[in-house]
């Protein structure tokens, strides 16, 4: 099951499992886009299902898990890959645009891991798997309700990690740095290590393969974030104003 289907990281990661004969259930706001993905998966000889839902109605998302289980079996791995950005400087940012993303990046993954985190404990097997970003390190210029949104993300998945040891169901936390997807396309701003779609979504796919807890990537960009978080305040918010990523 991968939530945020329709575009981007997660239709790629979809067509990647498809390809290594994975069915899927694919849930989206975009009907049209995810029928074209069903399409794509069929042509690979697997079974796909696309439910359209808003992962902000925990209703409407189990009703999408229920869908999948019915078509498809038992649902081995959730990707909560949904996700919106947001490029607003704080003086901009309103409570209502940083709610919106934070219902949809947080809430959003905590109403797919309640469809399907209650069958895979039973089952005693499935594998629980958060987008975040390495934005989930530390803030970030113009990205607040982005950054926030990600640290909590990775710190929701961190503390289910170690819930559910020795229930049978693994978590894999994985930190992006930048991808080309409809998403990043058209900004302005400087992107570091920014990797073409394919490499991105490979990687990926091969961390959750591997059963990998945390995955941050590419490890130049990891590295240089992961140092970050050792800096003085002082020094990293030199260095942070200096490098935002948005225009
Ligand atoms: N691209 C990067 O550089 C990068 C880096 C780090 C992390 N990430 C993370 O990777 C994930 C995917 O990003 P992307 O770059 O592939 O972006 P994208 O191309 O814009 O795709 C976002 C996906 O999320 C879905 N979505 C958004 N709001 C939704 C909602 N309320 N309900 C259901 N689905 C919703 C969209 O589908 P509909 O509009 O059809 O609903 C779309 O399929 C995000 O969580 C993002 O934060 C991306």
């Amino acid at each position: 099951m991968i939530t945020g289907a329709s575009s981007g990281l997660g239709r790629g990661m979809a067509l990647e499992m498809a390809s290594g004969g994975a069915h899927l259930g694919l849930l989206a706001r975009r009907e049209d886009l995810l029928n074209e993905i069903v399409s794509e998966a069929r042509a690979r000889n697997v079974n796909a299902v696309a439910a359209t839902a808003d992962v902000r109605d925990a209703k409407a998302v189990r009703n999408a898990a229920d869908r999948f289980r019915k078509e498809l079996g038992p649902i081995d791995i959730l990707i909560a890959n949904a996700g919106i950005g947001t490029t607003d400087h704080a003086l901009r940012l309103t409570p209502e645009h940083a709610a919106n993303v934070i219902e949809i990046n947080v809430l959003g993954a905590v109403n797919s891991v309640a469809a399907v985190l209650p069958e895979m404990v039973e089952r005693k097997q499935g594998r629980l798997v958060a987008i975040s970003s390495l934005a989930a390190y530390r803030g970030l210029a113009k990205s607040a309700a982005y950054c926030a949104s990600k640290a909590a993300l990775s710190a929701y998945f961190e503390s289910l990690r170690i819930d559910l040891r020795r229930t049978g169901v693994g978590v894999t936390i994985i930190h992006p740095g930048f991808i080309k997807t409809p998403r990043t396309a058209g900004r302005g701003a400087k992107m570091p290590y920014l990797m073409e779609l394919d490499d991105g979504v490979k990687k990926i796919v091969s961390a959750i393969e591997k059963e990998k807890k945390l995955y941050a990537f590419p490890w130049q960009l990891a590295t240089i974030v992961r140092a970050g978080r050792l800096m003085p305040v002082a020094m990293y918010d030199w260095i942070a104003e200096r490098n935002s990523f948005r225009e």
